[in-house]
């Protein structure tokens, strides 16, 4: 990676739309929307809502699924000189195992996301990542099936995500990432109706950015493996933040939607923050938090 820097998963499609404000060159990683086995509708609408300090979602997953990513979205990525990182869900072991061996091979995937805060329909609908058995499962099984760096996507609707975060690096992950969105709710106080279709969707946003900081630097005190912060990052500052609590790399959602040169200015402002102090190296304030 050229810098820390890279889209979130799903607020920013597979890069096209965001070419026309920036340069997809000058990014760290390029991180897609969660690709599934099969294409996928999303959640009965209205989708998104505005919250103080952040947003509401309920996609769904909505996306065309592997064999439409990989015919005609891949071949628009590999024309950008950026790791390309495929984020992907399922809702069986099987399917992520699937996901996996139909990725092998296939030119211009530098690595795999995984999305683990999907519903396991054969365990009842508990999310794998709210599980330290099937969150070590679901990794173990892509693990067998792909030779690629494996990137676990932790979500923050658990008691003890280091418990998580563990399990899944004794699974086989070679980075963790978090946190993805909070389960929320929002209501009409007029018609007495949640604003979502869906009754409850994530939070993201600057709302969310304490709790992610926090999880980071706990995770950070478990695991040995890379880190990529995401939660509410806005700013130069705000990521710095995440490096310090142990962060090796952050990812920008909600704010993208804002400001679609907001990673641009991140990337540059890391270098700035550190030239102002007389570092060379980003390593100098990794983890650096002093407690
Ligand atoms: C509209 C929207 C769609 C999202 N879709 C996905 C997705 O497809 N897969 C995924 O792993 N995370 C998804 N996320 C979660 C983000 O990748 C990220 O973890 C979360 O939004 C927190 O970061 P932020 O506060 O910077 O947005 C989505 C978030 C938003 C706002």
């Amino acid at each position: 990676m050229k810098n820390p820097v890279m889209p979130a998963s799903g607020t920013f499609g597979a890069g096209r739309e965001y070419s026309e404000f920036i340069d997809l060159n000058c990014l760290g990683a390029l991180v897609v929307k969660t690709v599934t086995l099969r294409p996928r509708d999303g959640n009965a609408p209205p989708r998104l809502y505005e919250v103080s300090s952040g947003m509401l979602n309920s996609i769904g997953l909505q996306n065309e699924g592997i064999d439409h990513f990989i015919e005609h979205d891949l071949p628009y990525l590999r024309q950008f000189d950026v790791p390309i990182i495929i984020n992907i869900a399922g809702n069986t072991l099987e399917e992520y195992a699937q996901l996996c061996r139909e990725i092998k091979g296939v030119e211009g995937i530098s690595g795999i996301e995984l999305n683990i805060s999907c519903p396991n329909i054969k365990a009842g609908g508990i999310a794998f990542g709210a599980s330290s058995r099937l969150a070590e499962q679901v990794t173990a099984a892509a693990r067998y099936n792909t030779d690629l760096p494996l990137i676990v996507k932790l979500t923050p609707n658990v008691y003890n995500v280091s418990k998580i975060a563990q399990a899944v690096v004794y699974g086989g992950a070679n980075a963790v990432s978090l946190i993805n969105t909070l389960v929320g709710m929002s209501i009409d106080t007029n018609t007495f109706k949640p604003h979502l279709g869906n009754i409850t969707g994530g939070l993201s946003g600057p709302a969310i950015k304490p709790v992610a900081v926090r999880m980071v630097w706990e995770v950070a005190q478990t695991v040995k493996v890379p880190i990529i912060g995401i939660g509410g990052i806005n700013s130069t500052l705000d990521a710095i933040e995440f490096l310090l609590a142990g962060a090796t790399a952050v990812a920008i959602g909600t704010a993208n939607f804002v400001n679609p040169r907001v990673m641009i200015e991140i990337i540059d402002g890391i270098e700035s923050f550190l030239r102002q102090r007389n570092m060379s190296d980003i390593r100098q304030i990794i983890g650096k938090v002093k407690v």
